[in-house]
Order: structure tokens, then C-alpha cells, then sequence
């Protein structure tokens, strides 16, 4: 595939949404489509920071995405996928800079990211964009069920 520039910008709801998804359930490895991903969810998020939300777009199809957020303290990454047919051409990076750029302007100060144990080819995008393995650190989680 040839190089060509995307264009990253913010998510809108209603244009993007049925298109994210569809790039989403096409990623073969490194994510997971749950149920953080229905619209209901995505326009809950997008209450917050819609401005963290953003995809990466070329000749009208969107081909990349991350969603950030900010609790005031910490930042998370979660979603940074690119289309394969367009990947090792800096799109990946392109959205990763302007969500890392975004978060610092809102005062930042640290930033948190979920990689696949197994995922090694993201392991090694992060690696290389400055990003440091918590290895002392091990994950808690707790679903919450209404
Ligand atoms: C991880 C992922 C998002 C990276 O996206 P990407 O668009 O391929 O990333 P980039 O193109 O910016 O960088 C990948 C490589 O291409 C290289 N590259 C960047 N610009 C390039 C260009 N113009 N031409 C050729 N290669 C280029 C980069 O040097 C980079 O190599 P490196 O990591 O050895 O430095 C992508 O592999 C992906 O979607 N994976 C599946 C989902 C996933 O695992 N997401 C992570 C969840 S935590």
C-alpha cells in the first residue's frame, strides 16, 4: 500500500460511529470490541473529553483510531488501532502524538496504557515512542454490572 498521510481529528458521533466500529471488529489482534463500545457508551464517554477521541481518516474511510482520557490525575490511552492495509506508515504514531500533545495540554502529568502481554509488535511501537514498562506494577480490575 502507498504512503499517504492521514488526517487526524476529532470523532463525530454520528458520522464516525458505525465506521469506527466496523475498523474495530476488523482488528484482527491487540484489542478487544466490548461492551465500553456500544453508542451508548461511546456517547457517554464523549460527554467528558470529546476532544481525546480521535480517528485518522484518508480518502474519506477511517482508518485509525484512540480514544484518551483525563481524570484530572492520570491519563489512559485505550483503542489506538490502525487499519492493517495501512500500517508502517506513521499513522499509529500521527494519533498517538496528538492525543499524547492533547493530554499534556490539559495538565497531564502521567499517562497509562493496557498492552496485550502477547502483543509484541505494539510493545515494541510504544517501546520505541518513549513509553515504559511497569513491570512492578500488576493490573486490577472490577467489572461493574447495573
Ligand atoms: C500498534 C499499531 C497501532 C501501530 O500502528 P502503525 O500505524 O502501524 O504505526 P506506525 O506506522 O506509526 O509505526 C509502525 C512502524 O512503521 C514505521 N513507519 C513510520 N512511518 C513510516 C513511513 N512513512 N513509512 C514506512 N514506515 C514508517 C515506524 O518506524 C514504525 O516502526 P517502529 O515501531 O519499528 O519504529 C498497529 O500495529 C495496530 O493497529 N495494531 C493492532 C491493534 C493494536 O494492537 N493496538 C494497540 C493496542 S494497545
Amino acid at each position: 500500500m502507498m504512503f499517504a498521510p492521514a488526517h487526524v481529528r476529532e470523532i463525530s458521533f454520528d458520522e464516525d460511529y458505525s465506521r469506527i466500529l466496523n475498523l474495530w471488529q476488523g482488528i484482527e489482534t491487540g484489542m478487544n470490541v466490548g461492551r465500553s463500545d456500544t453508542p451508548e457508551e461511546i456517547k457517554k464517554k464523549l460527554q467528558r473529553d470529546p476532544d481525546l477521541f480521535l480517528v485518522a481518516e484518508h480518502d474519506g474511510e477511517i482508518i485509525g483510531s484512540v480514544i484518551g482520557a483525563f481524570d484530572g490525575r492520570r491519563g489512559m490511552i485505550y483503542h489506538l488501532a490502525v487499519h492493517r492495509d495501512f500500517r508502517g506508515q506513521g499513522v499509529g504514531a500521527a494519533l498517538l502524538t496528538e492525543v499524547e500533545q492533547r493530554l499534556q495540554a490539559k495538565g497531564c502529568l502521567k499517562c497509562l496504557l493496557h498492552v496485550f502481554a502477547d502483543n509484541s509488535e505494539a510493545i515494541q511501537f510504544y517501546r520505541e515512542r518513549g513509553w515504559r514498562e511497569q513491570k512492578e506494577d500488576i493490573v486490577f480490575s472490577k467489572e461493574f454490572f447495573v
